[in-house]
């Protein structure tokens, strides 16, 4: 059976001390789940998160990364600097990324690799636009971005990644694909890498639903066949609120 892994977005929200309360206001709330729980927090948050989500279930994360190591690229956090503060995920290839700083199916690709190579966890990624999906190309979008994503990366490292499903068209608008809709495209994505990786593999990986998952519809979301739970922005910057994300099945 495939764990729920519910993880918090923050995207550019919270300073140091917000991020501090957020986490001890968070840490009795969520410490009885059997569920996995990670918050990707701003870079200039991480040493303080993780100083304070020591001795916690609380996991932390990035929300991007550049592919090389080092070098001159002003601005731009490598892979090792992260590992090396003890961050163990990393979102990679959220659609704002895609859409605001250029971030193509290539470099995914290259960020996903350099990622595994040292260990740490990507969350990569994937969704189709309003328009997209009302032309009825939503399937192929997203198992296209998939093909490219994991291009050349072995088996063995693959069930290492978190997929997440995120329709853009739900992202911050409150709207939220149908559980059916939403249950439909992560199984096209698990068919996906059936194809690549095959049955075990792809009844493994785990998939998640991102866009607009509140306390109210992630139940339903978080009990379809093929979801595993959640990338969670707005609703992840309350405590009590993504308690009650993470703690959807008590
Ligand atoms: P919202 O939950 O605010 O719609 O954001 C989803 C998201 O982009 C998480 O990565």
């Amino acid at each position: 059976m495939r764990k729920k892994i519910i993880a918090g977005n923050w995207k550019m929200n919270k300073l140091p001390n917000e991020a501090i309360e957020f986490i001890e206001e968070i840490t009795p709330l969520v410490k009885d789940t059997k569920n996995e729980v990670i918050l990707c927090v701003p870079y200039t948050d991480l040493f303080y998160s993780l100083l304070t989500a020591q001795n916690t279930n609380i996991k932390i994360g990035a929300q991007n990364m550049h592919f090389e190591e080092k070098g001159a690229y002003t601005g731009e956090v490598s892979p090792q600097m992260l590992k090396s503060i003890g961050v163990e995920y990393v979102i990679i290839g959220h659609s704002e990324r895609r859409q605001y700083f250029n971030e193509t199916d290539d470099t995914v690709n290259k960020k996903i690799k350099a990622a595994l190579e040292i260990k740490l966890k990507p969350i990569v990624c994937v969704g189709e636009t309003l328009e997209q999906r009302e032309s009825g190309k939503a399937e192929e979008i997203i198992t296209n971005q998939i093909e490219k994503a994991v291009k050349d990366i072995p088996e063995k490292e693959i069930q290492n990644i978190i997929i997440a499903y995120e329709p853009i068209w739900a992202i911050g608008t409150g709207k939220t694909a149908t559980n059916e809709d939403a249950n439909n495209a992560i199984k096209a994505i698990r068919n996906k890498i059936c194809q690549i990786y095959g049955q075990n593999v792809s009844e493994s990986i785990i998939i998640q639903y991102g866009g607009s998952v509140k306390s109210t519809n992630c139940k339903e979301l978080f009990t379809m066949s093929d979801i595993d739970g959640g990338l969670v922005g707005g609703a992840s910057l309350d405590p009590h609120e993504f308690a009650k994300i993470v703690n959807y099945d008590k």
